[in-house]
């Protein structure tokens, strides 16, 4: 098992860069996904570390093995792509089986490394079987397989299950983790889907446009990103966004969009807003839709009032638009309550949960 170290790496096609100095590490047994929108590089990325593409500058280390210009074959790692490539002409266990043969490892121990693969994997019922003859999901299994049977140091896989139906990548997903207990190896999962990367990862390196933005545990990604584009990637329904400003009454700090939405702010919050001395009182607050909370009521804590816009129902949540004049909040709500289009309500945000950007270079304030 191995640690999978980038340091500085970047990787230019003609104008392109396709990944700007990126520095990143994957310790010993850890699951990193890799997750960004289209184009952002991930690919590139797990083609230096395999040694499909050879990086522009910087070191790539595996271990303590420095393996720039090692050929893939000496670098002792897997890649399981999202199309699967089995032969078509061989059986499941003779294409799980091949890497190895090739490899000049000696039947017996060829059996006992895709039957142990195979059990883990739930697929030693159809070893017999030609390609042809299974669904998307085993298809997807026997490459992975194929790629573990070898026990290779690092797994690398790029969006492995993007493109089986909901209902298989649901399954699909908790199986990665499981076997990825069970094997323990380094791991790099390539994913757009954040829901993927929060469900499986142990860490998350967020990118965009060939730069690492943020490195963290899910949950730090998640309650502290450190700048919008992060904020707005991760979480659904996405994060609200509402340009304040910072405002001074009898002593006390609140925010205020326009003259027609005031939002009051926690003692901590005043505080850390006051030591900061911004050069502008011009913040933009992001708050996500499980940290707002609606009445039908006035009260002292539901004081910002809207009206319904649009409800949306996603089987076990609602999600609901609420509207004061041009601004709009989604809420997420339980099921259960019963609300009405064009209903007036009043909103009470969670502040212990509000993020703070600057918004001229989107950056995390507090
Ligand atoms: N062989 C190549 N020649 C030229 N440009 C390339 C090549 N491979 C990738 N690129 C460019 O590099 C950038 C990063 O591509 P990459 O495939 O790594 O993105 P990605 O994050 O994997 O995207 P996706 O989620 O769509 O798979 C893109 O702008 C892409 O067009
Ligand atoms: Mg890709």
């Amino acid at each position: 098992m191995a640690e999978v170290s980038l340091r500085n790496v970047c990787k230019s096609f003609g104008k392109v860069q396709a990944v700007k100095n990126l520095t990143l590490s994957c310790k010993d047994r850890e699951f990193l996904a890799l997750l960004g929108p289209s184009g952002c590089g991930k690919t590139t990325t797990l083609r230096m570390i395999v040694g499909l593409e050879v990086s522009s500058k910087g070191a790539i280390y595996i271990g303590d093995r420095l393996v720039n210009h090692l050929e893939p074959q000496q670098r002792d790692v897997a890649m399981v792509f999202e199309t699967y490539g089995l032969y078509p002409h061989f059986t499941v266990y003779e294409n799980m089986a091949y890497p190895l043969k090739i490899r000049k490892v000696s039947s017996e121990e060829r059996q006992k490394r895709v039957r142990r693969i195979a059990r883990i994997l739930r697929i030693d019922d159809v070893l017999n079987r030609m390609p042809r003859q299974l669904s998307g999901g085993q298809k997807q299994r026997v490459g992975l397989g194929r790629a573990l049977v070898r026990e290779p140091a690092v797994t690398l896989m790029d969006e492995p299950i993007s493109h089986l139906d909901a209902k298989l990548r649901h399954e699909m997903r908790g199986e990665l983790k499981r076997i990825h207990r069970e094997l323990g190896n380094t791991t790099i999962y390539v994913t757009h889907d954040q829901l993927e990367a929060v469900a499986l990862a142990d860490r998350i390196a967020v990118m965009r446009l060939g730069e690492l933005q943020q490195l963290g545990h899910p949950d730090e990604i998640y309650s502290q990103p450190v700048n919008e584009f992060v904020a707005a990637f991760v979480g659904a329904p996405p994060i609200n966004f509402i340009d304040c400003q910072v405002k001074s009454d009898k002593g006390r700090l609140f925010l205020r969009h326009d003259d027609f939405i005031k939002i009051p702010l926690a003692d901590q919050q005043q505080e850390r807003l006051s030591k900061l001395s911004l050069q502008t009182n011009e913040v933009r607050l992001g708050i996500r839709p499980q940290d707002i909370d609606i009445s039908s009521h006035e009260d002292r804590s539901h004081c910002v009032q809207a009206s319904i816009y649009i409800t949306e129902l996603f089987g076990d949540r609602l999600v609901v638009t609420a509207k004061i004049r041009e601004v709009r909040f989604k809420i997420e709500m339980s099921p259960d309550l019963t609300v009405r289009i064009d209903q007036p309500i009043w909103l009470n945000f969670d502040k212990s949960k509000f993020h703070f950007f600057d918004p001229r270079t989107g950056l995390r304030i507090i």
